[in-house]
């Protein structure tokens, strides 16, 4: 009997042996599912699909319990981590870039760009046009012209070892035997596959029964991380490269020159790059390559725009995780039609009311939606989107699905209009909007189920506690059985190891893993712990900012909790840290006072070591720590440039002058702050001065 009949029988007309053999089958077919959703990203069902087949496993094993097979998706939560790849740590992070959407968000990058370096409007500012190939970045490491090493991206900061599966690619040069390479040199790029090949690729899985890949994105990235580097070789991968990572020597002045280096070196660069100079120019080259989009062999995203001169990179750095000088430029979202069945209200960690659209699943750009976002309240009410209506949802980039329309037809105009809920759909507490807010919360802070999980798996989450092994399913799992209730709770599992080996999914390996994961996550940064915590409007930006002011756990928690009274001194250094406004600082200050949060605080310091901030080693420098104010206009660089400099060197930047500032550096027509560093008797500086003492 095939698949496909065995799914059509009533589970009540069943035989011992037709439910033995469609067990069989979905736990193979249930297993493939997760693979491909939690290891690759690459869902191949709807979500309604998905659980369709898993409330059918239900429902025959419900029926059979003698049949449960020890393999049952029943027993297994969560995902096994994706296993076989050593881990890699890049020399340097590989970094993300931030988005533009329209021609203003364009004319704004090179703007910032002109201001940041103080470029008058007559000094030309070439800008590389690039396509945003839609692949997987990858960094390849050449010591003395040998490749010995290549890497996924992993999250930036660490990736998996697929050396032996990029040496397979035809684009990658196992050697570059051109005498003038560096001793030390990273190469970046994307690997893809072609729609050509991925179409063929497809066609060959179906015949011998394999994986049949959504688009060719998915397809390369199978085919890439495959522990068998031979089925890789198999796949037709290709790759342009497009940037560096560690070199020696930069040996090149623009990015045009380096990119024509790499293909002297026999590297594939992208044929379509041009250098562009203004706003007119770059949104011509992105009109002309959105009207190619379609017809080109593999798939593009956007484009990427980025400051041909390196000096001039080199000198603008980086905001967190992306470059200043590039920016992706992406092209208009694909869009589809579909009916939207139901509006759900989800809570989260801040008790933020969300509702999410359920759909009747639908392909948009080659990936099926069964969920999309619909923002808040304002929105709902804004397109005027009810329970029932044809809706059109799209999809942009790797953001979220979003409703973006209700088609206004009859059926809509008969449909009630949504009413959007007072009180918290989890717990009933009521469900207030503040003055001036978009967002309703749920009121019941602590006891509300809801919050308690998402706070606990924002904890767990990678740039907080990042625990191997232990994801938001788990969390979620452990928090219903009660296993885990605070985050210090999560550090004593271990004592709960023979609870927990009885669990589906678990065994005494998992266990044994876990809290060997666990004790690795013991130690851990100030700045990670800090936005651990969870506390609104505190990313991990903010969170760094403040474990760089405060220094110690001990110290921020000091300073937080005498900063309570608005007129003290300690209160004004708080508002006083640059990027650090009023607002945030309620935020964080609020936290602090409420004892539930102290007591988190206490008992998390019982189970872990917090290690104080330290300023990244190469930054060592007369400034490392101290604080500084700049004031007046500087000559030979821009206020921005000269606090992400100082910021670089481990200095603090701070708005405005107390008696805790140490420098002061003073520019032209310089006013009050000037007079202020003289009666506290701080430091004064002069451009000249401060260029000498930072080198
Ligand atoms: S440059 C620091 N150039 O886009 C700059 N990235 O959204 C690093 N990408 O992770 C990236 N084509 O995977 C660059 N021509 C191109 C690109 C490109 C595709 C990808 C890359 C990166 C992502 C950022």
């Amino acid at each position: 009997m095939n698949d496909r009949k065995l799914r059509t029988l009533a589970v009540e007309d069943m035989t011992l042996l037709d439910a033995a053999a469609e067990l069989t089958a979905l736990a193979a077919e249930i297993a493939a599912h997760d693979r491909a959703y939690h290891q690759n990203d690459a869902p191949t069902v709807s979500d309604a699909e998905y659980d369709a087949l898993r409330r059918r496993n239900d429902a025959i094993e419900a029926r059979f319990p003698d049949l449960v097979r020890p393999d049952s998706p029943s027993r297994r939560v969560g995902t096994p981590v994706a296993a076989g790849f050593e881990k890699v740590v890049h020399a340097k992070p590989m970094l993300s870039l931030g988005n533009a959407f329209s021609a203003d968000d364009v004319r704004e990058f090179l703007a910032r760009i002109r201001r940041f370096l103080n470029l008058p409007e007559t000094e030309p500012l070439e800008i590389v046009a690039e396509p945003k190939i839609d692949g997987l970045s990858v960094s390849l490491r050449y010591e003395d012209g040998r490749l010995v090493q290549g890497a996924t991206r992993g999250d930036g900061a660490a990736g998996e070892n697929i050396t032996a599966n990029l040496r397979t690619l035809d684009d990658i040069p196992n050697r570059i035997s051109a005498e003038a390479v560096p001793a030390v040199f990273e190469v970046r790029g994307e690997v893809y596959m072609s729609r050509a090949d991925f179409a063929a690729l497809n066609v060959r899985q179906q015949e011998r029964g394999g994986k049949i890949f959504a688009n060719p994105r998915n397809a390369a990235a199978g085919s890439l991380r495959q522990l068998d580097a031979g089925i890789t070789a198999e796949r037709p991968l290709r790759m342009f490269a497009y940037a560096w990572g560690e070199v020696s020597r930069l040996p090149a002045k623009s990015q045009g020159e380096f990119l024509e280096l790499l293909r002297t070196w026999g590297f594939r660069t992208n044929p379509l790059v041009r250098v562009c100079s203004g706003v007119d120019g770059l949104l011509a080259q992105y009109a002309d390559m959105e009207s190619q989009r379609a017809t080109l062999d593999y798939d593009i995203d956007g484009m990427v725009y980025k400051v041909n001169r390196l000096d001039w990179q080199e000198r603008l750095g980086f905001v967190s995780r992306a470059p200043r000088w590039a920016i992706a430029h992406k092209f208009s979202a694909e869009q589809a039609e579909t009916v939207l069945n139901k509006i759900d209200i989800q809570v989260g960690r801040t008790g933020v009311l969300t509702p999410v659209a359920h759909l009747e699943p639908v392909t948009v750009g080659g990936v099926v939606v069964s969920r999309a976002t619909l923002h808040n309240e304002d929105e709902i009410a804004r397109k005027d989107v009810r329970e029932g209506d044809r809706v059109i949802v799209q999809r942009a980039g790797d953001v979220i699905p979003q409703v973006v329309a209700a088609i206004d037809d009859e059926a809509h105009r008969q449909r009630p209009r949504f009413v959007f809920p007072d009180h918290c759909p989890q717990c009933g507490s009521l469900a207030v909007r503040e003055e001036g807010e978009v967002a309703r919360r749920c009121t019941g802070g602590l006891i509300c189920p809801a919050q308690a999980v998402e706070r606990l798996k924002h904890f767990v989450s990678r740039d907080a506690f990042d625990i191997e092994g232990l994801g938001g399913k788990h969390i979620e799992a452990f928090w219903k059985d009660g296993l885990v209730k605070t985050p210090a709770d999560i550090f004593r599992l271990p004592e709960k190891a023979e609870e927990i080996v009885e669990r589906e999914g678990w065994g005494q390996q998992s266990v044994r893993n876990l809290a060997r994961a666990l004790t690795e996550r013991r130690t851990i940064s100030l700045e990670r712990l800090i936005y651990a915590l969870g506390i609104p409007q505190v990313g991990r930006a903010t969170a760094r900012l403040l474990a760089r002011h405060y220094g110690t756990l001990e110290g921020w928690r000091t300073a937080m909790t005498a900063a309570r009274e608005p007129d003290s001194e300690i209160h004004r250094d708080l508002i006083n840290i640059d990027g650090i406004g009023p607002a945030v600082a309620g935020d964080i200050l609020a936290f602090i006072a409420e004892t539930h949060n102290a007591e988190v605080l206490d008992d998390l310091e019982r189970v872990l070591t917090v290690e104080p901030f330290r300023a990244p080693a190469t930054q060592a420098s007369a400034v490392a720590g101290k604080t500084v104010v700049f004031t007046g206009t500087l000559e030979t660089m821009t206020r921005s440039e000269a606090k992400a400099r100082a910021e670089a060197l481990g200095a603090k930047v701070a708005g405005s002058v107390s008696k805790n500032t140490d420098f002061v550096v003073v520019g032209a027509d310089a006013g009050s702050k000037a007079r202020k560093a003289e009666e506290l008797g701080v430091r004064t500086l002069s451009e000249a001065e401060w260029r000498e003492l930072t080198g």
